[in-house]
């Protein structure tokens, strides 16, 4: 493959490799660069970059911040792309259901579009029935992102960078944005965002990887197992906005507190997965906000023996089935993607929070830093 590897202190094309040596084993860290992936109506070029622990090997669009593939081996050694996506850019402009995104300024539903902040009343798009989507319909998900490539110790990764403007869909404030993506050579994919304002403004920001631990297009994760460390979760109405309330999962479709499988209640007659085809719906994880990530959910496939355990700072967690995936599109391996065939798990805070003043806050005022990490660590069992 072409290596184009542009980062500090590396000028022009170059490969850097270093072949560490750790209780034996050898693991090979890599920035293998970046491609060209395709050019945007405007003449706009995107590009595709390519970082590995050895291990795992995780590709990156500076189109939407995408994680386009995420390679990571099954028990026999076995790799396989756990993300679903598109090998086109012109799949991901003009019917992504936001595969892999980087999702801001605001993760998750905005009831109406609107919200007030200090007394100036904001609005926003509308592109989700009546209500503000994922920030909107041109959000960070469409947007191109400065892609810097580093490696640092024994850690390789990509930090991406964006300022939004002042007002950009309808957001007060110039947000400086900073999403690091680090490959740690312990099997982990850790995801630390940063932002500032000059404004006060919400802030809520997440990644949007659809996974399927045996691979995607291998059809349907039903019988993935889910635990996730969460007493209640947020109950929404018919146009998937939270009432407000706080409610157990004890004794509903919605207790993952004990691994489960996907597909054991998903087509329970239950009104709150009535209402959202399927699992969409943010957890309130036990352990609330946290300064360092703490372990919240596991996921394991039993055929592949891949684990997924996910460590946040967030105090939510959107557990979503792809309930919208109809079949009407093939992803990378050019296989149709349908309804159940991937799992999120978008570590975020609550839907709608700044209509929800009892939700924990997702203001940042200038002078803060808005800091959350998320740690993906794969495993087999
Ligand atoms: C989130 C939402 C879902 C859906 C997907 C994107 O997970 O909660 O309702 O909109 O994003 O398709």
């Amino acid at each position: 493959m072409a290596a184009g590897h542009q980062g500090p202190g590396a000028a022009g094309r170059r490969r850097l490799r270093h072949l560490q040596q750790a209780q034996g084993w050898f693991v090979a860290i890599s920035v293998i660069g970046k491609e060209h992936f395709g050019t945007l109506d405007d003449g706009t070029k995107a590009d595709i970059w390519t970082v590995s622990n050895g291990g795992i090997t995780l590709k990156v669009l500076s189109y939407g911040g995408v994680v386009q593939t995420l390679d990571v081996p099954d028990r026999d050694g076995r790799t396989a792309n756990v993300s679903l996506g598109f090998g086109d850019l012109g799949d991901y402009v003009t019917h992504s259901p936001y595969f892999g995104a980087l999702i801001g300024r605001y993760g998750n539903r905005i009831a109406g579009g609107r919200f007030t902040l200090d007394g100036t009343a904001h609005q926003l798009p509308v592109n989700n029935g009546p209500n503000c989507l994922h920030g909107g319909d041109r959000g960070f998900d469409r947007r191109i992102w400065d892609v810097e490539p580093f490696t640092a110790g024994e850690d390789t990764g990509l930090a991406l960078r964006r300022t939004s403007p002042d007002g950009e869909m309808g957001f007060p404030g110039t947000l400086e944005v900073e999403v690091v993506h680090t490959l740690t050579r312990g099997g982990a994919w850790r995801i630390d965002y940063t932002a500032t304002t000059d404004r006060a403004t919400v802030v809520n920001l997440t990644n949007h990887t659809y996974f399927n631990l045996a691979g995607e297009g291998s059809g349907s994760v039903h019988d993935h197992r889910v635990e996730i460390a969460a007493a209640r979760y947020t109950p929404v109405d018919s146009d998937l906005i939270p009432t407000g309330r706080l409610a157990a999962v004890e004794g509903s479709p919605l207790d993952f507190r004990r691994p489960k499988a996907i597909g054991r209640d998903l087509r329970a007659a239950y009104r709150q997965i009535v209402l959202a085809n399927g699992f969409d719906h943010n957890f309130v994880l036990d352990k609330g906000v946290t300064a360092e990530p703490e372990h919240v959910a596991t996921v394991t496939d039993p055929a592949s023996g891949r684990v997924l355990r996910i460590a946040t700072t967030e105090p939510g967690v959107q557990f979503y089935t792809a309930n919208f995936l109809d079949g009407s599109f093939a992803g990378t391996s050019g296989r149709v993607y349908r309804q159940g065939d991937a799992f999120c798990l978008e570590t975020q805070h609550f839907p709608d929070s700044p209509n929800q003043p009892s939700f924990p806050s997702t203001v940042l005022r200038p002078g803060e830093t808005y800091r959350t990490t998320t740690v993906h660590t794969f495993g087999t069992c």
